[in-house]
C-alpha cells in the first residue's frame, strides 16, 4: 500500500534559531521566566530544535528511520514554519541518501496549527496515490510502532478509521497531554479531551497518528466553519486565520464517538522532548533501544580505549583519552576531545566541545565548542520521571516554579568557557560566556 509520513516540526520559538533569514544576531534575552516553547534555551540558539542531537543523531532522524522502515513508504515530509535553513537542508540531503527515500521540507507561511499545515499541503501529501499517511510530532521520542499501527488500522474501523498511538500515564501527568477514553473491546475513541483540567483518563495521546485521505474531509469541515464564522467578523485576514486548525481540539474532539477514531496502545517507551532535561532522558531511551536496533552505534570497552559503563554513543571523530570513564547514558558528539581521568555520566556533549583532564560532568548538556578546564566539576540534577511509578512520563516540566529556578540539569550554551577547578551546579550558562568562578542554581546571562 503506498504510504507517506508527515513530521510536524513546528517553528522557531522565542529566542530560537530562526533559520537563514533571521538566525543572526539573536542575543540572550533576560530569563525572568521560561514559558513553554522556550524551554530548550539556550540550546536552540544554534540549531532548530528538531535537529538537536538525541543519542547521537538529530531528534527527527529517529522518526525518519522508523518511517523509512515501513514497507510501501513513498515519501517523508517535514512540515513546519522555520525559514529555509542551511543546517536543515544539509540534514535532508544526507538523510535522503542514507535512507534512499524522498524527504522534503514544506514550509507553512505562518503557524497553521497541527492540522492546518497538513490541510494546506494535502495535495502534496496525497500525490502519488498515498492510501494512508502517518503524522508524527517531532518533539516525542518513541519506538514508533508504525507497522503495528498499520495492522491495527486494517483490523479496526474499516478503511476509513484513523488511529492515534496511545500510552498510559499516571493520573497527574496525564493532565499535560491529550486524554483518551476508549471502548475496552473495540478501542474506539469515545471521548477526547486535550490537556484537561481534571482527570479524564490515564490513556494519553502520543502525538503519532495514522490517517487515510478521508481525514481531510473532517479538517475541511472545520476550515469551512471557521471561514464562515470569520467572514462575519470585519477582518481582512479572515481566510488566513481560518486556516489555523488544531488536530486535537478541533478535529479529534469532534470525531470521538463517531466510529472513526481508534487508539492503538503501546507498551513501548515513549516520552516528550520539550526541555533540555528531557533530551537527556530521551537519549537514555534511544541508547537503550540501540542494543536491539543499532548495536554499531554503542561504544564498546576495547584495549587501549576509555572505560565504557552502560550505553554510550561516541562520534567516530571524537578523541577520548584511554583513562576517561564514560556512561551510562552519555552521547559524545563530533570532534569532541575528552582528556585524561575525565568522568562523564548522564550527559550530552555536543560537537567541538573540549573536556580537559580530570573534569567531571554529570547530568549536563555541554554546548557546541564549549571548554571545561582541568579538575572542574559541572553537575546537574536529573529531571527523570519517578522510577517507582511505571506510568510516570517525563513531565512538561518548567525550569521555574514560583519564580524560582528548580533544580535541573546543568546546561552550557555554545562556546562557553569554564575555568579550571571550579564547580558549576544546577546552572544554565548562556552562549559565549567565560565564567571566572563557581556557581550554583544560577542562570548566567
Ligand atoms: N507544522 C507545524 N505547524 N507544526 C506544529 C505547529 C504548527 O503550527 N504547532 C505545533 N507543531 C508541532 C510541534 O513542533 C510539535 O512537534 C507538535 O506539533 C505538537 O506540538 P504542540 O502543539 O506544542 O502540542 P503539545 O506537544 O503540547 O501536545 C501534543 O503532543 C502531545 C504528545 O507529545 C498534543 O497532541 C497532545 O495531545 C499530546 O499528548
Amino acid at each position: 500500500m503506498p504510504l507517506k509520513a508527515v513530521i510536524l516540526i513546528g517553528g522557531p520559538q522565542k529566542g530560537e534559531c530562526r533559520g537563514a533569514a533571521g538566525g543572526q544576531g539573536l542575543g540572550p534575552a533576560p530569563l525572568t521566566a521560561l514559558p513553554a516553547g522556550t524551554r530548550f534555551r539556550p540550546l536552540s540558539f544554534e540549531v532548530p530544535k528538531p535537529l538537536f542531537p538525541v543519542a547521537g543523531v538529530p531528534m527527527v532522524q529517529h522518526h525518519i528511520e522508523a518511517c523509512a522502515r515501513v514497507p510501501g513508504m513513498k515519501e517523508i515530509l517535514l512540515l513546519g514554519f522555520y525559514q529555509p535553513h542551511e543546517a536543515l537542508s544539509r540534514f535532508l540531503v544526507a538523510a535522503q541518501q542514507e535512507f534512499r527515500i524522498p524527504i522534503r521540507y514544506l514550509q507553512e507561511y505562518a503557524a497553521l496549527g497541527t492540522a492546518g499545515g497538513i490541510y494546506h499541503f494535502r495535495d502534496q501529501i496525497l500525490s502519488g496515490g498515498a492510501e494512508a499517511f502517518f503524522v508524527l510530532n517531532a518533539d516525542v521520542c518513541s519506538e514508533f510502532p508504525l507497522q503495528e499501527m498499520l495492522e491495527f488500522g486494517q483490523q479496526h474501523g474499516d478503511a476509513h478509521g484513523f488511529v492515534i498511538l496511545g500510552t498510559t500515564a499516571n493520573r497527574t501527568q496525564a493532565l499535560n497531554y491529550g486524554c483518551i477514553v476508549a471502548n475496552a473491546d473495540t478501542q474506539e475513541v469515545q471521548h477526547y479531551v486535550e490537556k484537561p483540567s481534571t482527570f479524564v483518563s490515564e490513556v494519553i495521546n502520543c502525538g503519532v497518528y495514522l490517517f487515510t485521505p478521508a481525514i481531510f474531509q473532517h479538517i475541511g469541515e472545520v476550515f469551512q466553519r471557521q471561514q464562515q464564522e470569520l467572514a462575519l467578523e470585519e477582518s481582512s485576514n479572515g481566510w488566513q486565520r481560518a486556516e489555523v486548525i488544531r488536530l486535537e481540539q478541533d478535529v479529534f474532539t469532534a470525531l470521538a464517538g463517531r466510529g472513526k477514531l481508534y487508539v492503538y496502545k503501546t507498551d513501548g517507551f515513549w516520552s516528550q522532548i520539550k526541555s533540555a532535561g528531557s533530551a537527556i532522558y530521551a537519549s537514555r531511551l534511544y541508547l537503550n533501544q540501540y542494543s536491539k536496533t543499532h548495536p554499531e552505534r554503542l561504544a564498546q570497552n576495547k584495549p587501549g580505549g576509555p572505560v565504557i559503563r552502560g550505553n554510550v554513543y561516541i562520534h567516530p571523530t571524537a578523541s577520548i583519552d584511554s583513562t576517561a570513564v564514560l556512561g551510562p547514558n552519555v552521547s559524545i558528539g563530533e570532534g569532541v576531545t575528552v582528556g585524561a581521568g575525565v568522568r562523564v555520566r548522564e550527559s550530552i556533549v555536543l560537537h567541538g566541545a573540549a573536556l580537559h583532564d580530570h573534569t567531571c560532568v554529570l547530568n549536563t548538556i555541554v554546548g557546541w565548542d564549549s571548554t571545561i578546564g582541568r579538575w572542574a566539576r559541572v553537575e546537574g540534577t536529573p529531571s527523570d520521571p519517578n522510577p517507582n511509578d511505571p506510568y510516570a512520563k517525563i513531565d512538561s516540566e518548567s525550569l521555574f516554579r514560583d519564580g524560582r529556578l528548580t533544580p535541573s540539569i546543568t546546561i552550557l550554551g555554545c562556546s562557553v568557557t569554564i575555568p579550571a577547578e571550579v564547580v558549576i551546579l544546577n546552572s544554565i550558562v548562556l552562549p559565549h560566556k567565560e565564567l571566572s568562578r563557581s556557581c550554583k542554581n544560577q542562570i548566567i546571562l
